[in-house]
């Protein structure tokens, strides 16, 4: 196999540069050896990780369905027929052994977004694997040592924008524990099923139908606007006249683990009449800080800790730029619960930023200068839809060469208009020298991310926009690891 991987080159539409500094802009072509998901390196590697030697098995049923959103009926594609799919639960260093059978029309696999896995279960066709095709099926093993909140969908087109995503929770044996309450929200836009497919709506996005959405933001101009307007808006399936109700005693503490499934929307998150304790951002702690309301990008999570009032109150996520809501109602006591357009005060108090997240000591990466710095320039438009990175498509010979044991520096420029959240595979970065560990970040137009990060895990890893649309019309790259 050795021989095999090191006699396999790829074609890379990169050069490089003088000092071992790839640079995006030269056209050329590079020939290395790489480190393939097939590698013996992949095995090696997964036998350094720590693990517990428990094994729990899972199964996907990735199938159509009828689903009810609480009013609303679509037909949809989903895992085991709900939306979201069921969560999965372990411990730090438990090994996920999940079967994925197809029964979908179409190719899909799944991918584990947030877990630094074995670059071979990644599940990012076709790089990483083969994809499963309708009536096939694959089975997932590997050990899952990224604690926190993370979750798993497809790899495939616009797949994403239907019914496909699930939770996926590592629970860290380290985790100081201290609530009473652990709820999961996961947080959607919605169209599939209402008259219009998602691979409808990039059919129109790509003929320049950019009309859909709103351009323009709600309540002072948000920057966060998106693509394309939603009929509804969901939490964990529901839309606001039919919401999902968390119940607890008044005083009692909840952990809320929030999580972004949309393919378009950025949310801003709040529960009525409470400020949020933030603990983990992408599934690493982070100094707790105290906010009113936040923001989330898609391929984003937020961890948050509160204390309960006595009362029915609104846990609302705004549609930012769309003029819509989703609801879920947490409650301590009897009575009336708000009405399904409640937008509580919370949501124009304090806004979390970036920068007043701090990783706490044990997830903050050593400071080291970096080996190797990678620059993306995020480009193209919403008219001529012609998303892509350091002005090209997205094309599978493309890659961000690295080798084991560098530090890492990506570079993201924003060059576009509009904002993008930026997802990294099989790794998490630092953002900026004090910034919290991540491995998506939002990249407002005309802004610049630094992400540092270790290259502690062989293989070939996509980057890409977590905007299911930018993404598939091309926003996307390949880092890869040297051989
Ligand atoms: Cu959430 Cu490339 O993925
Ligand atoms: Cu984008």
């Amino acid at each position: 196999m050795s021989t095999i991987d090191r006699r396999t080159f790829v074609r890379a539409g990169l050069a490089l540069a003088g000092t071992g500094l790839l640079t995006a802009c030269t056209p050329g072509e590079i020939r290395a050896p790489l480190i393939l998901p097939t590698s013996p390196r992949i095995g090696e590697v997964e036998a350094r990780r720590r693990t517990t030697g428990r094994t729990h098995d899972f199964r996907f049923t990735a199938q159509a369905a009828q689903v009810d959103l609480g009013g609303p009926q679509v037909t949809t594609w989903t895992y085991d027929g709900s939306v979201p799919g069921k969560e999965i639960r372990v411990r730090a260093g438990d090994v996920i052994q999940a079967e994925l059978a197809n029964r979908l029309p179409a190719d899909t696999t799944i991918h584990w977004h947030g877990l630094a896995l074995r670059n071979d279960m990644d599940g990012a066709p076709p790089l990483t694997q083969d994809p499963v095709a309708p009536g096939d099926s694959f089975s997932y093993r590997f050990i899952a040592d990224t604690p926190g909140t993370h979750w798993l969908h497809p790899h495939s087109g616009t797949q994403l924008d239907r019914g496909l995503y699930a939770p996926v929770i590592v629970e860290d044996p380290a985790d100081p524990g201290g609530y009473d309450h652990d709820w999961t929200v996961v947080l959607d836009d919605w169209i599939d099923g209402t008259g219009t497919t998602p691979d409808e709506v990039l059919t129109r996005l790509r003929q320049g139908a950019g009309g859909m959405g709103s351009r323009h933001g709600m309540g002072g101009g948000t920057t966060l606007g998106g693509d394309v307007r939603y009929p509804y808006y969901l939490i964990n399936g529901r839309v606001p006249a039919a919401p999902v109700t968390f119940t607890a005693r008044p005083r009692q503490r909840a952990r809320i683990r929030f999580i972004n499934a949309a393919s378009d929307t950025a949310f801003r998150i709040a529960l009525g009449s409470h400020r949020m304790r933030v603990t983990h951002t992408d599934g690493f702690a982070v100094r707790p800080v105290d906010t009113d309301t936040l923001v989330i990008g898609m391929g984003e999570r937020y961890d948050v800790t509160v204390t309960l009032g006595d009362g029915i109150f609104p846990l609302i996520a705004l549609a930012e730029g769309k003029g819509a809501t989703a609801l879920a109602l947490v409650r301590t006591a009897v009575g009336t619960p708000p009405p399904a357009s409640i937008l509580p005060a919370e949501l124009d108090g304090e806004l979390l930023p970036y920068d007043r997240l701090t990783p706490v000591e044990h997830v903050r990466l050593p400071a080291k200068a970096p080996d190797v710095e990678h620059r993306l320039d995020l480009t193209g438009g919403m008219m001529s839809y012609d998303w892509g990175i350091n002005g090209l498509p997205f094309d599978h010979a493309q890659r961000l060469l690295i080798r084991e044991d560098q530090r890492v520096r990506l570079t993201i420029r924003n060059r576009t208009m509009m904002w993008h959240p930026l997802h990294i595979h099989g790794h998490t970065f630092q953002l900026g020298d004090t910034g919290p560990r991540k491995d998506t970040v939002i990249v407002l137009p005309g802004r610049i991310a630094t992400c540092d990060l270790a290259a502690d895990n062989p293989g070939q890893w996509m980057i890409h926009c977590h905007n299911t649309y930018h993404h598939e019309t091309g926003m996307a790259t390949i880092l890869g690891y040297e051989a």
